[in-house]
């Protein structure tokens, strides 16, 4: 079994550094041991979180990353930067990213850098609807071969795959996917990578869910989902929610 992982999502929040910093303080009374938790920040509010106190068990993540080293690139942030403030993970290939025109070749490149420099990347894959044929699992396999691409074999055991169906993300979201389809996806990415390495990489690989979880189901999406953990966005900005998944983890662990 995997070591779970609790990664919040913080997106364009909170509005200032003094609300991230209390954010921050309020999770990190929640944390529990054997259960990883990252909170992915803005860039602005990196090392004022990392003053606070990061360990091996609390890390800090980025929500994107350049992945040119350094150079013309307005606005760009690199992973060199991102190393020089404490970020140990990094989210790539959100679909709020890909909205934004993030293709399937420049999340490899992405993670390519990441690996070179041991950040880990966060990996965002998922389909924007269902359809009775199932074509949608073709195109969450393009997703996840496209975005190993570029790394060696040995490296996939360093990347955590977020399975994130985009209709069930954020506050327009239809619903949650279901534990049974978690579970179902969960299955196949694993297939997805065996078949581009092998089994054992593929098993050792953290696959998580992310998509409207909340304290509810978190239980469900461990046990019967499969989930080695989740990526959460909306219950991430929230310390109670947060902390209340991470002890959900940790329960989970001890069975
Ligand atoms: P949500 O966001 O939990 O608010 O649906 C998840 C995500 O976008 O990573």
């Amino acid at each position: 079994m995997n070591k779970k992982i609790i990664i919040g999502n913080w997106k364009m929040n909170p509005s200032s550094v003094t609300d991230a910093e209390k954010l921050f303080k309020s999770i990190k009374k929640s944390l529990v041991k054997g259960v990883d938790t990252v909170v992915c920040a803005p860039f602005p509010y990196l090392q004022s979180l990392k003053k606070i106190g990061v360990t091996q068990n609390f890390a800090l993540g980025a929500e994107n990353v350049h992945f040119e080293k350094e150079g013309a690139f307005t606005g760009e942030v690199s992973t060199s930067m991102l190393s020089s403030v404490g970020v140990k993970y990094c989210i790539v290939g959100h679909s709020e990213r890909r909205a934004q025109g993030e293709t399937d070749e420049m999340v490899a490149k992405k993670v390519l850098a990441l690996n070179k420099i041991k950040i880990i990347p966060i990996i965002c894959v998922g389909e924007k609807e269902r359809d009775h044929s199932g074509f949608y699992l073709n195109t969450v396999k393009e997703q996840v071969v496209a975005s190993l691409s570029l790394i060696p074999k040995a490296s996939f055991k360093n990347v955590i795959v977020a399975y994130e169906p985009v209709w069930a993300i954020g506050s327009s979201a239809l619903r949650a996917a279901t534990p049974a389809e978690c579970h179902e996806m969960i299955i196949f990415i694993r297939k997805c990578i065996s078949d581009i390495s092998n089994q054992a990489t593929a098993h050792s690989t953290r696959i998580i869910y992310g998509g409207s979880a909340s304290v509810e189901d978190a239980g469900a999406f461990l046990n019967f989902g499969m989930a080695d953990g989740f990526l959460l966005g909306r219950a991430s900005l929230n310390a109670k929610s947060f902390g209340e998944i991470i002890k959900i983890a940790s329960i989970n662990i001890s069975k």
